[in-house]
C-alpha cells in the first residue's frame, strides 16, 4: 500500500486542553428497545451542559446514510460496527467525546473496536433489558413485525445478542431510572479525569 502516515501538527492532546476535557467513546450495547439511545441523548444534554464538546451516533441515524448500503446479515452488521468504530476513532481524536448507540450483538465486533484505541479510550456501557421488557416497549412496532415473519434477522427473536462479560458499565435500564443511570455514567467519567 503506497500510503505514508502524515503527522499532525496538532495532536489529540492539544485539542483536550483547548477543550478542557478529555475524549473518550461510550458505546452503548444491547437489545432494540433496551434505551440506548434514551440513555446515550441525556448523557450528551448533561456533558453539553457543563460545557464538554460532544456527539452522538445513533444506529437509527447512521443507517440512513453511513450504512445505508447495510442490511442485518452476521456480515452486514459487522461491517456496520467496523465503520462506527473507525469513525468513533476520528471523531475522538479530535477531540469529542463520543457516544455509540448501535445494538452492536457480536462481542468480537465489539471487543475489534475496542483494540483500535489505546487503553481506556473505549467505554463499554451494556443497556441490559430482557427481552420481554424491550418487546413491551415496542417503540418502532418492529418486534411485532418480526414475530409476526415481516422483518428476518431480527435481534432477540431470530438474530442473537451476546451480553459482553465483564464490562465497564451495566445498567439494568428496566429497573435503574434515568436519571440515576445518566449520573452512573457521570460518575464514571469524573472518576477516570475524563470531565
Ligand atoms: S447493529 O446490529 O448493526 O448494531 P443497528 O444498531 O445499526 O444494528 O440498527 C438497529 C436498529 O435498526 C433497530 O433499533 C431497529 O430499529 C432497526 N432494525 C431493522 N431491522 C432490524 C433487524 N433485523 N434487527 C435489529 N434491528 C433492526
Amino acid at each position: 500500500m503506497n500510503i505514508v502516515r502524515h503527522n499532525p501538527a496538532i495532536t489529540r492532546q492539544n485539542r483536550n486542553q483547548q477543550n478542557k476535557h478529555k475524549s473518550v467513546i461510550l458505546w452503548f450495547t444491547g437489545l432494540s428497545g433496551s434505551g440506548k439511545s434514551t440513555l446515550a441523548h441525556a448523557i450528551e444534554e448533561c456533558l453539553h451542559n457543563r460545557g464538554c464538546r460532544t456527539y452522538v451516533l445513533d444506529g437509527d441515524n447512521v443507517r440512513h446514510g453511513l450504512s445505508s448500503d447495510l442490511g442485518f446479515s452476521q456480515e452486514d452488521r459487522t461491517e456496520n460496527i467496523r465503520r462506527i468504530g473507525e469513525t468513533a476513532k476520528l471523531m475522538m481524536e479530535a477531540g469529542i467525546i463520543t457516544l455509540t448507540a448501535f445494538i452492536s450483538p457480536y462481542r468480537k465486533d465489539r471487543e475489534s473496536v475496542r483494540n483500535l484505541m489505546p487503553y481506556g479510550d473505549f467505554i463499554e456501557i451494556y443497556c441490559k433489558a430482557s427481552l420481554e421488557t424491550c418487546e413491551k416497549r415496542d417503540v418502532k412496532g418492529l418486534y411485532k413485525k418480526a414475530r409476526a415473519g415481516k422483518i428476518d434477522n431480527y435481534t432477540g427473536i431470530d438474530s442473537p445478542y451476546e451480553e459482553p462479560g465483564k464490562t465497564e458499565i451495566e445498567i439494568e435500564t428496566d429497573r435503574l431510572n434515568l436519571k440515576d443511570s445518566v449520573q452512573l455514567v457521570m460518575q464514571l467519567l469524573i472518576k477516570r479525569n475524563i470531565i
